[in-house]
């Protein structure tokens, strides 16, 4: 099923902050801010030779992650993303095995428009993993 790793996305408490020290501290390639209000988030992509750092902000009222940064004040490692071959099959495999797709178990077009699904991090040893259709 796993093909790639794809990215790390990081939840911090402030992304001119964070992107500014991955770039002068760290000597990292840094994109502009992009808002994505669809997935009500603003990502700053920091980009390697080999993968991406996903430093994210919550993006409006009813963002997904504005929970995650109540709880987490200071910033934290929010998912991984995994690529798959084949996401439709990966999906069904899953669902027998018993591990939960959040959301209705469909995948979802993502933030690089390619469609993924989440996976419940209780089934995962407290990681949430997304799974993107390589
Ligand atoms: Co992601």
């Amino acid at each position: 099923m796993l093909t790639k790793f794809n990215h790390v996305a990081i939840v911090v408490s402030d992304l001119k902050e964070a992107s500014n020290k991955y770039k002068n501290v760290l000597g990292a390639n840094v994109s502009k801010p992009f808002d994505y209000p669809e997935h009500g988030v603003s990502v700053v992509f920091v980009e390697l030779s080999n993968t991406k750092i996903e430093l994210m902000y919550p993006f409006g009222k009813e963002s997904p992650i504005k929970k995650f940064l109540e709880n987490n004040p200071n910033g934290a490692i929010h998912h991984i993303c995994l690529e798959v071959k084949d996401l439709i099959s990966t999906c069904k495999k899953l669902k027998k095995k018993n591990i939960r797709i959040i959301g209705d178990g469909e995948p979802k077009i993502g933030a690089h428009n390619k469609p993924v699904i989440f996976l419940h991090p209780k089934d995962f040893f407290g990681t949430l993993i997304e799974l993107e259709q390589e």
